[in-house]
């Protein structure tokens, strides 16, 4: 349900800024890149020409086959793989890019995501990230764990507002290079699902 769902509303936050904030998160990216719980595809129409490949890894059957047809009209070669996260269906060292994006909050186990990420990644690979994140603000940060502990990951596949995907970064032995703080969307009530980070990090070696 939240597959179709997602499919018809993620068009909208395009308009109110979530484009924007997919070309910055894959601006000048280089080489071969994966991207992990692809969704519908719409990071793909944002990669800068010198992506020369992105495998994109989608578990869901429904949206992996709007993923699929989004790859056709992409600028850059796409292929879209069934997997999950800490499987990924790709050899060791393969990459030189990864692109998580709206994915972590959903995650069961993040830390083995981010060690499948390791494998994959060449050394000194980078790890681009856009994610919802705990909020500063210790009222917004009550609301988030009543809606975790609630409604919230049921309505939105699983979703868990509360966590701190640029800590399990670091912690799974990443360095971050940049990040940015946010709220999305800038132009409506604060959410739980409201706080977000964007960045990047490199693999330590
Ligand atoms: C909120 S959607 C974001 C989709 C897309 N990344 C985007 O930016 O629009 C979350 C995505 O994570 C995927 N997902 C959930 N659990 C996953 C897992 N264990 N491994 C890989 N992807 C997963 C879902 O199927 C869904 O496509």
């Amino acid at each position: 349900m939240f597959s179709r769902f997602y499919a018809r509303i993620s068009p909208r936050l395009e308009d109110e800024g979530m484009a924007d904030l997919r070309r910055e998160l894959l601006d000048e990216l280089t080489g071969e890149v994966v991207e992990v719980g692809a969704g519908n595809g719409l990071n793909f129409a944002h990669y800068p020409n010198t992506v020369t490949d992105v495998q994109a890894i989608e578990p869901e059957p429904y949206l992996r086959g709007l993923a699929t047809r989004a790859a056709d009209s992409a600028a850059v070669p796409v292929t879209v793989l069934a997997g999950t996260a800490d499987r990924l269906p790709l050899p060791d060292d393969s990459v030189d890019a990864a692109v998580l994006c709206l994915v972590m909050c959903s995650l069961d186990d993040r830390s083995a995501a981010l060690a499948e990420l390791r494998r994959v990644l060449r050394p000194r690979g980078t790890l681009r990230f856009l994610e919802h994140t705990i909020a500063e603000t210790p009222g917004l940060r009550m609301a988030q764990r009543v809606a975790d502990a609630t409604v919230w990951p049921l309505l939105a596949g699983g979703c868990h507002t509360a966590t701190d995907p640029a800590g399990a970064i670091t912690a799974a032995g990443f360095e971050i290079t940049s990040i940015r703080k946010l709220r999305f969307p800038e132009n409506r009530f604060t959410q739980p699902s409201s706080p977000h980070v964007l960045g990047s990090a490199e693999l330590r070696t």
